[in-house]
């Protein structure tokens, strides 16, 4: 049966290696029907969780008013979501970790998402996504996704670098794997 993927770019560069990446993805993802969004968070104006509580006492509403009102709506229509990001200092980058930690508002109720991905991209080599990884594997268990894979690409450091990779055809080939 067809997902609701939802796609989320953290690099604020557009065409950068992380949306390469992620468009190598959702050629896949959606050669079986999946319905795929992509938002390039990266761009848009979201503030950190500032721990007000607010949501635990009001249906999971979060009291900030910024672009997550956008991200929220589509958060809860998507069965899996897609975590795309540049590594910035050995982790996700700060606006992409911005918009996880605003899944805050809703966690305790849950999400209908059950499955999700990794990409990312980083200058250095395969060690740089050590630390990505392992965080990316608790937030799974946390929010009980299931990962249905990690596509890591290094020594790509500016625009374009990643075009010719191998990496971005396994990433096609995850997207098809989703059904
Ligand atoms: C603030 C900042 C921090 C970075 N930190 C790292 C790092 O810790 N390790 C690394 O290998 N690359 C690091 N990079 C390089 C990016 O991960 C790399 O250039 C990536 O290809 C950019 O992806 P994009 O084209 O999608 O934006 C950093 C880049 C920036 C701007």
């Amino acid at each position: 049966m067809p997902k609701n993927i939802l796609v989320l770019v953290g690099s604020p560069k557009q065409n950068g290696n992380t949306e390469i990446l992620a468009d190598a993805f959702i050629k896949g993802a959606t050669k079986n029907g999946n319905n795929v969004k992509k938002l390039r968070v990266g761009k848009m104006k979201i503030s950190g969780c500032i721990d007000c509580k607010y949501c635990f006492t009001h249906d999971d509403t979060c009291s900030q008013r910024d672009d997550m009102d956008k991200i929220y709506p589509l958060v809860d229509d998507a069965d899996m979501i897609v975590l795309a990001t540049p590594i910035y200092f050995f982790s996700m980058n700060a606006q992409l970790k911005a918009v996880v930690d605003r899944l805050n508002a809703g966690y305790k109720s849950g999400y209908k998402i059950s499955k999700s991905a990794l990409l990312a991209v980083a200058s250095g080599g395969d060690s740089m996504f050590e630390p990505l990884i392992k965080m990316y594997e608790l937030i799974c268990k946390y929010l009980k996704w299931e990962s249905v894979g990690i596509i890591t690409v290094g020594k790509v450091e500016n625009k374009g670098d990643i075009e010719g990779r191998n990496e971005l055809l396994l990433a096609e080939q995850l997207g098809e794997s989703i059904k």
